[in-house]
């Protein structure tokens, strides 16, 4: 057996390379944030240069971003392209019906805006990533929240039985501030049965800004395993 960290550095790649397959010529891209969509940024820059492909990137976070600058993908905005044509994301939890926590990188809001905005979500992860039910674990759901309303959110929060954290960062004092100007909110709500209402809930809160359950949105999901790249996709 190999060591765990080396499977999963090939797996989240593999599942990358699979993702970027779906890129055209002239596609307007979402570029996701995290560690794996990083090796489909860095397969898009081969292309390329490889293939001559012509794309534009839309980053959804900073480091979308620098990654696709260092790749020399041109970046457009959503107010030039508000309809992209494909956007490839990470993800933290999927569950059978390819429901998704994410933003455990903190760039949620953004990466659902442009998910929203895209006519494919295509989610790339490796095996660890997949549950049954989201929320095993005691995995958090993050929560982008105004500062503002950070006391009472995380108030609403525990009412409605979840345990809330606020996302403290590891290179300064004091919380984790979003691209947004935001703070996090990790909330646990244990196994969830009924995401979709939880969603539901929790955006009727005013002060949240946007939830890392991503409901029915994903397309495509292509899982990396030690030995080969699931294909799955979402049954519509
Ligand atoms: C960023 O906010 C997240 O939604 C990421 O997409 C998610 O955390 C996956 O990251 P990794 O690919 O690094 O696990």
């Amino acid at each position: 057996m190999k060591p765990k960290k080396v499977w999963v550095e090939k797996a989240k790649k593999n599942a990358a390379l699979e993702a970027v397959k779906h890129v055209k010529d002239d596609f307007v891209i979402g570029l996701g944030s995290g560690s794996t969509v990083a090796y489909a940024i860095e397969e898009i820059g081969n292309r390329t240069k490889r293939e001559g492909l012509r794309v534009l990137g839309v980053p959804t976070s900073y480091q979308a971003f620098m990654s696709a600058v260092e790749r020399e993908i041109p970046i457009t905005t959503l107010e030039e392209h508000p309809v992209l044509d494909l956007t490839i994301d990470g993800a933290d939890q999927i569950d059978e019906e390819l429901n998704l926590i994410k933003g455990m990188g903190g760039a949620l809001t953004r990466e659902k805006i442009v998910a929203n905005a895209s006519k494919e979500l295509i989610i790339v992860a490796d095996e660890n990533k997949k549950v049954k039910v989201l929320g095993e674990n005691n995995h958090p759901i993050p929560i982008e929240v105004i500062p503002f309303a950070a006391k009472p959110v995380m108030h609403k929060i525990k009412e409605m039985g979840g345990t809330p954290v606020l996302r403290e960062s590891g290179g300064k004092v004091g919380p984790v501030i979003t691209d947004n100007g935001n703070v996090i909110i990790d909330a646990n709500f244990g196994l969830l049965q009924n995401p979709t209402e939880l969603e539901l809930k929790l955006k009727s809160i005013p002060g949240i800004v946007e939830t890392g359950l991503f409901i029915k949105m994903a397309d495509v999901v292509y899982i990396g395993k030690p030995d080969y790249t699931e294909k799955i996709e979402r049954k519509k």
